[in-house]
């Protein structure tokens, strides 16, 4: 497989690095190159942003309904090329094959949903009485600035973006610099359909080097930004230099709580899907199950038995889960099944390397269990295939140990009780919770953190609040 190398797309044109510097990107599954993108830097940035903000009157005063032509015609052309974009995925990140369809036609989706939209969030009229007339407009913020993180690389521009272009705004997108190929292949699509240019512009790079020049880029208007903790905190103070608002979606440690009156065996598929799904490398996986003390050992015995039929595998050929996306981050899986084992924590499936891969970052699907709230593998977010099992004896104490963390991104609940159900979706700290069916909902449910794991939503109507500013006209007549 031959090579592909990317330059920056900024101003609808395919720019070479000011710096001259490239990155590669490597396939986590056999750690080869395959693809090479521009090393960004603040140059790179400089000249985006300007683009951006050059595009911005006209694509804002384009017929709503013009925008959202267009913004359908992408999602079309998306899913036309579901198949070539699919590959791309899962060889740049790892992603078995059949997920990366599905986040392809995810991202398709969200163009498609905020096409809709884009004619469709109207301001309002507002009673002062008589003598006035009062109506609110629904302004697009500008040039919006979108720091993407490794774990959905494609879908999540789609997530951002598309609620953005709908409203009139324009973008520019720094990715990972683990992921940086499918933001590309947008690009080029974008291009081939008629975008004008500067509407989406790319600039690649490490965060140091392109994110943090962007963030700080005085002519942003907002910023959107999904990751960790510690890289959102260093934001948002860059973000309060020119008092820009921004969209942090950050960490989680979500609990999945099992009650003994729940079926076991759908309880067991959904905690598995909840923990193993795209390895664990997700903000919103039950990493946490909590499950009732009287049906501990039967959920973890069948939970074991199942992650231990679990197929890893290389991205391409399809498996159940595929590596990690990087080094850095088996390592530090490694680093906290150590710490798990430390804290006394017991291995009930996996723990290791799977011994039949020479090459590539592959973990085995983990069960950790006879965790304890105070433990640090339940407290921090690993990122990883790891799960960790706590027993609760009442409700009560299962709300206790699902709050009692930093995180409060989303919540699973498993009961056949529906008062139990409802009483525990009112007092759960996530910004959404699941009852019955982990990670239930879609590109139509607004989506983001309590507690430290952001704020802001996306996703849904919800999202468009982040790329619109609200003005009122309040008129006097006499
Ligand atoms: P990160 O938060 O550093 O990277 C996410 C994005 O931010 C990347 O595009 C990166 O280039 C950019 N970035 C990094 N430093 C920046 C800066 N100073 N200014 C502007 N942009 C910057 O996350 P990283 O290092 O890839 O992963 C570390 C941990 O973060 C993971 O192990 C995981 O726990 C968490 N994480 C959470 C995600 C989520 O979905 N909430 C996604 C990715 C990582
Ligand atoms: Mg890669």
């Amino acid at each position: 497989m031959s090579v592909r190398d990317f330059q920056h797309f900024i101003n609808g044109e395919w720019t070479a690095p000011a710096g001259g510097g490239m990155i590669d990107s490597i396939d986590p599954s056999t750690e080869d190159v395959i693809a090479r993108v521009g090393r960004g830097n603040a140059h790179d940035i400089n000249a985006a942003v300007g683009a951006a903000r050059a595009a911005f009157p006209a694509w804002r005063d384009k017929k709503p309904k013009d925008r959202a032509r267009l913004l359908f015609d992408l999602a079309r052309a998306i899913e036309a090329r579901v198949d070539e974009f699919a590959k791309w995925e899962t060889l740049d990140s790892g992603k078995p094959l059949p997920r990366s369809r599905g986040e392809v036609l995810s991202t398709a989706r969200y163009f498609e949903f905020y096409a809709g939209a884009a004619d469709k969030y109207y301001g309002e009229t507002i009673p002062l009485g008589a003598d006035y007339i009062d109506f609110t407009l629904r302004e697009p913020m500008g040039v919006t600035a979108h720091i993407v993180p490794w774990n959905f690389p494609m879908n999540m521009i789609g997530r951002s973006v598309a609620p953005a272009l709908a409203m009139g705004n324009t973008a520019v997108v720094k990715p990972a610099e683990q992921t940086p190929v499918t933001a590309m292949l947008l690009a080029e699509l974008m291009q081939e359909l008629g975008f004008p240019a500067g509407v989406f512009n790319v600039v690649n790079g490490y965060g140091t080097e392109a994110g943090a020049p962007l963030t700080a880029h005085p002519d942003i208007d907002c910023i959107t930004f999904t990751g960790s903790v510690e890289t959102g905190r260093i934001i948002m103070k860059t973000a309060a230099e020119h008092i820009k608002p921004v969209v942090l979606e950050l960490g989680g440690k979500s609990p999945n709580i099992i009650f003994a009156d729940t079926d076991l065996d759908l309880a067991v598929a959904e905690a598995s899907k909840g923990i193993f799904s795209n390895t664990g490398q997700v903000c919103s996986a039950g990493s946490r199950v909590l499950v009732e003390a009287r049906v501990r050992d039967a959920f973890v015995e069948k939970l074991a038995a199942r992650t231990n039929q679990i197929k890893v595998g290389r991205g391409m050929d399809s498996p159940e889960m595929g590596p990690l996306v990087s080094r850095e981050q088996y390592e530090r899986v490694e680093i906290y099944m150590g710490i798990g084992r430390e804290e006394g924590a017991e291995v009930a499936a996996g723990g290791n390397r799977p011994p039949e891969f020479e090459k590539g970052f592959f973990w085995q699907p983990t069960i950790l269990d006879r965790v304890t709230p105070e433990m640090r593998v339940a407290q921090e977010e690993i990122f990883g295939p790891v799960l960790a099992v706590l027993t609760f004896d009442d409700e009560a104490e299962a709300l206790e140990i699902a709050n009692g963390v930093k995180y409060g991104l989303v919540a699973g609940i498993f009961t056949n009780d529906i008062n139990r159900a409802m009483r525990l979706a009112r007092d759960l700290k996530a910004g959404q919770v699941y009852v019955n069916e982990y990670f239930a909902g879609g590109e139509e449910t607004p989506f983001g953190g309590y507690k430290q794991s952001g704020f802001g939503r996306e996703k849904g109507l919800e999202a468009l609040i982040n790329y619109t500013q609200v003005k009122n006209v309040a008129i006097r007549i006499r």
